[in-house]
């Protein structure tokens, strides 16, 4: 046989085979045909099985049609271990899976860089693969409304377009990779406390202003394909059986076409969560039988099993549940499967995790997430001149990856502050280490007393003393808030005894929102917030504190003073299960900005070494423009912020709200002209009564600032009808 006639053949052998496969498994017709195919050969039960997980992070695989499960990891800021809840994973002694460590979603939001946040993103989405991993669960959206939300390092911020824009950008590149994200958790929720019992109250107009924009520009700019519904109820509803979120928000409003997955332990009935809308209950099986019967896990609030295949085929035969509902649930499963290429992809897991490429990713995400609050010049730090370096603190040689709970990343390795300022203030600098007080519930390894003096005397010889202080996995994480806004134990009295011992004190704070600093901001030289800043933290630090980098990150949320002045205070955390949401759409700037209330950094705010000037400033409804130059002796990046200040409207409106923003790169001496669209959806309010948003005409002031209370430059447009 010729090898061309053996080629023929083996083509003709080919189209056969493709001929014989039934639609659904032929990879070159289009989703919707597939699914429809596959769904025809399913039988009730078949069809009542994929409704509920097979195991902790597994859908429900179907061998007699050759339908894989998806396989879940947790996120959002790398992934995470996915064989228990997060008490048993983040434990030690369980088989560790390690991924790398992203700084946390409040650091990713402080750099204002949708392409960092892209990158970041695609990294996550590439390791998911690698793990053999389908679907990573994040990004986290919720809104930081208070300061002690325990959660608040996983999301974006305070800001509603902000958080969007970040949201945006990490689906787009997840998805680009054929990962499954989802987006979590909707809606509203914005605290721990009670998190599975609490009923959150909001008014329409704050629903769609604040908590719904993310999600909303997941659905309708990203085509995200999962959502995740959250604990609480809204509104008198369960979240994950709740008919006005899942169905006439998301899917009629919005026109989501996705799956929506509940929460862990968030479901409590069947038939009115599956015709709420829900698709996907998680977690399943044997392993939610097991977690459901443990006593802490109904005590805390949970609830499971209820959308069991023999539970659905009940409600089937009862007709409480039509089967036209299950279809269309198994239907927008499929759907995101076939989509997301988990019927051709090769059971093998691709690609690599923890490479070169995606460390420098951390790194220079790290770089960009750090927040410089305070310095009155002794930054950036020069071992020539200041040898003698004293690091201290209960921060210092430890490395706060990221928050506690279901995000918490183990990572191969992580760079503590220490090591990373070691690593960057060079040979020349002598630095000397005492931890000076012990994370409030970890160990001490001597006294407190012993603890303080002995880090006092260090600080006292040292030319500069760099004090790095914060929360910890176990005092700031999912499942609770914080006690309060304050440090934890002991870390302020360190604070002021070291500023005591040395007038070069600089702080460095790990934490995923903000803390009190009133007691001693005024007596120490510099202070750098460092968030969560995952794997690569140390060598942030190190390097923004020595100059290698320069910083430029910005309070994606504001630092009230103390946290009496935080607009939501007072309605927080609810009374007899219950949180109204009073204080309306004045969540963040938009209370200090009502209220009149001074910050103590305002949204927006972050320092560089280098200095920016802003001119050229040109306003139209659809365009507005600006000359940024760094007057500065150093390249750096500045985050240019667009706030729109509306005209009287018939509702009452925020003083202004954001509405664009920039990250520019620029060399001392460049200038940049920088650019910003508008559309009317920047200047429209909700109206509550129309159930719609209204661009009201008028002249509406353009505000552009280097912080929300920062501004450099002011234009007018008249908006007609
Ligand atoms: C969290 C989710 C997480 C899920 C799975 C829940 O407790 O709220 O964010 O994705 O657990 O670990």
């Amino acid at each position: 046989m010729t090898s061309e006639l053996a080629l023929l053949l083996l083509a003709a052998l080919c189209l056969c085979a493709q001929e014989s496969l039934p639609p659904y498994k032929n990879p070159s017709l289009d989703a919707g045909r597939r699914v429809s195919d596959l769904l025809s050969r399913m039988t009730v039960r078949e069809k009542a099985e994929m409704l509920a997980g097979s195991g902790w992070m597994e859908s429900q695989p179907n061998a007699r049609l050759g339908i894989p499960a998806i396989k879940m990891a947790d996120g959002p800021l790398g992934v995470r271990n996915w064989r228990g809840s997060s008490a048993v994973t983040n434990a030690a002694g369980t088989v560790p899976v390690t991924a790398t460590a992203f700084p946390a979603g409040i650091a990713m939001a402080s750099s204002w860089d949708t392409g960092l946040v892209a990158h970041a993103a695609r990294a996550i989405a590439q390791e998911s693969k690698a793990l053999g991993r389908d679907m990573i669960l994040g990004p986290t959206v919720n809104i930081n409304r208070v300061p002690l939300w325990g959660r608040n390092f996983e999301g974006y911020g305070e800001d509603p377009f902000l958080a969007s824009r970040m949201a945006v950008a990490y689906i787009r590149a997840v998805q680009a990779e054929r990962v499954i994200p989802s987006v979590k958790h909707f809606a509203a929720n914005n605290e721990e406390y009670e998190r599975h019992r609490i009923d959150v109250k909001i008014d329409e107009r704050t629903l769609n202003e604040i908590y719904f924009p993310a999600f909303k520009a997941a659905v309708q700019e990203a085509g995200v394909w999962v959502v995740m519904s959250a604990y609480n109820k809204l509104n008198g509803l369960y979240c994950a059986e709740n008919p006005y979120l899942l169905t006439d928000t998301l899917r009629k409003r919005w026109g989501f076409r996705g799956f929506v997955i509940s929460d862990w332990g968030s479901t409590y009935s069947t038939a009115p969560t599956v015709n709420a809308g829900m698709d996907l209950e998680m977690p399943g099986g044997e392993p939610m039988r097991r977690w459901m019967d443990r006593p802490e896990t109904r005590r805390d609030g949970n609830g499971g099993g209820w959308l069991t295949a023999d539970k659905i085929t009940a409600a089937l035969a009862e007709g409480r549940v039509t089967q036209a509902t299950v279809d269309e649930a198994v239907r927008r499963i499929l759907r995101v499967m076939f989509t997301a290429g988990l019927f051709d992809r090769a059971s093998a897991p691709t690609g690599e995790v923890d490479t070169p490429e995606q460390r420098q990713l951390a790194r220079d995400a790290a770089n960009e997430s750090l927040v410089l609050l305070k310095n009155t010049g002794v930054l950036p730090l020069n071992a020539e001149k200041t040898p003698k370096i004293a690091v201290i603190g209960p921060n210092a040689a430890v490395t706060r990856t990221g928050g506690g709970g279901s995000s918490l990343v183990r990572p191969k390795y992580s760079v503590s502050p220490l090591d990373g300022i070691r690593e960057a203030a060079g040979p020349r600098a002598e630095i000397a280490y005492a931890l000076g007080v012990a994370m409030e519930g970890e160990d001490a390894p001597k006294s407190s007393r012993e603890l303080r003096a002995e880090a006092v005397a260090l600080a006292r010889r040292s030319d500069v003393a760099i004090i790095i202080v914060g929360y910890a996995p176990k005092l700031e994480g999912e499942g609770f808030d914080r006690k309060s806004m304050d440090l934890p134990a002991g870390q302020d009295d360190l604070i002021d005894a070291i500023a005591a011992a040395n007038r070069n004190s600089i702080v460095v704070v790990a934490a995923g929102a903000p803390i009190t600093m009133t007691h001693w901001i005024d007596r120490v030289a510099a202070v750098l917030y460092a968030w969560y800043a995952g794997q690569e933290a140390g060598h942030a630090i190190g390097d923004v504190l020595f100059g290698a980098v320069n910083p430029s990150g910005k309070l994606p949320v504001t630092f009230p003073k103390s946290l009496a002045d935080s607009p939501a205070w007072g309605h927080y955390p609810g009374e007899n299960l219950q949180v109204e949401y009073s204080e309306g759409i004045y969540v963040g700037y938009r209370g200090f900005d009502k209220h009149n209330v001074e910050p103590l950094f305002p949204f927006g705010y972050g320092l560089s070494y280098s200095t920016f000037a802003y001119s050229n400033l040109k306003v139209s409804p659809q365009r507005v423009t600006i000359r940024l130059r760094n007057t500065g002796a150093r390249a750096g990046a500045e985050v240019l912020q667009l706030y729109l200040q509306p005209p009287p409207s018939p509702v009452d409106r925020p003083l202004k709200e954001l509405k664009g923003f920039a990250r520019v790169m620029l060399q001392p001496g460049e200038s940049q002209s920088v650019s910003f669209a508008l559309d009317k959806s920047a200047m429209s309010y909700y109206d509550a009564n129309a159930h719609g948003w209204v661009a009201a005409p008028g002249r509406y002031t353009v505000l552009i600032g280097a912080s929300s209370r920062d501004i450099r430059a002011r234009g007018q447009f008249d908006l007609t009808k």
